[in-house]
């Protein structure tokens, strides 16, 4: 663990943060159904949305938050009051607050507060974060505190420059980093481009001690937009579908990578 990382003490709680650097590459989408997928292996999974300012995690569960996790930072709520049941059994949130202001804060120690008394809370087996987009001040200090990183990314460009600005950052202070694709036709493809960022990282002499992990990917499909307009998770809908085994084969590798073993 690196030194800024979640103390877990004897909690039983692992963390698992989702982040990619380009916006709207399907991170909550993925962190909602994960946290599905997991609790459907019979895991207690709390979701943290740690997207500052443009919270949407409710729209995906489906669910109308009556205490937001900055009610438990300006203590106006209690953190039982905070944590709610999803219509997902085993699966909670701690929603976010859209149009949130930061700047009411004098420094981000108070937002990762909420993840370590969550993990103390030695309540949940897995406890997901999804960050908001881009690398700035709020996703920096989550990632700080996060010692299992997974970047989701498309095979765009832009998407693949973002991924590689975390490696170089995440590089500096951390073993490793869990790479998934999405809206990728092939797994083929994923393992490729993952090699490609990985020469690179090689010939930037970026820490020879940071491992680039590749973890999978999961296609394309309307399954995935549909059911999320529809505020509904295709994983939970569409257990048959192609891109449900493709995400369960993720965490497959998630739950190898986190703990040695399924
Ligand atoms: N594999 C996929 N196939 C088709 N549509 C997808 C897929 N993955 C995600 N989407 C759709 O892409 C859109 C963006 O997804 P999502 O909001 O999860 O991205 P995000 O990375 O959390 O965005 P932001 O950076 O704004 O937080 C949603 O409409 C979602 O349904
Ligand atoms: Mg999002």
């Amino acid at each position: 663990m690196t030194k800024e990382g979640v103390q877990y003490g004897s909690s039983k709680s692992k963390l698992l943060t989702i982040t990619s650097g380009k916006g709207g590459v399907g991170k909550s989408t993925f962190t909602a159904n994960i946290a599905y997928l997991l609790s459907k292996r019979g895991y207690k999974v709390a979701v943290i949305d740690a997207d500052i300012g443009l919270a949407n995690m409710q729209v995906l569960f489906n669910v109308r938050p009556v205490h937001t996790i900055f009610d438990y930072i300006e203590a106006k709520a209690e953190l039982s009051d905070v944590i709610m049941q999803t219509p997902y059994y085993n699966v909670y949130l701690l929603a976010g607050k859209s149009g949130y202001s930061y700047a009411n804060h004098s420094n981000s120690f108070v937002l990762t507060r909420v993840v370590s008394d969550v993990v103390a809370l030695n309540e949940f087996d897995y406890v997901l974060i999804d960050t908001g987009a881009g690398l700035n001040d709020y996703v920096k200090e989550f990632l700080k505190i996060s010692d299992n990183i997974l970047a989701l990314t498309t095979t765009d460009p832009s998407a693949l420059t973002d991924v590689y600005a975390l490696m170089k950052m995440l590089s500096k202070d951390k073993n490793s980093l869990m790479l998934c694709f999405n809206h990728t036709k092939t797994a083929k493809i994923g393992f490729s481009i993952a090699k490609s960022l990985e020469n690179l990282a090689k010939k930037n002499r970026l820490n020879t001690n940071f491992m680039l992990e590749y973890i999978g990917n999961v296609s394309s499909s309307s399954t995935i937009s549909t059911t999320g307009r529809l505020r509904k998770l295709f994983a939970y809908e569409f257990e048959n579908e192609t891109v449900t085994t493709e995400l369960e084969m993720v965490i497959d590798e998630v739950l190898k990578k986190m703990n040695g073993g399924l």
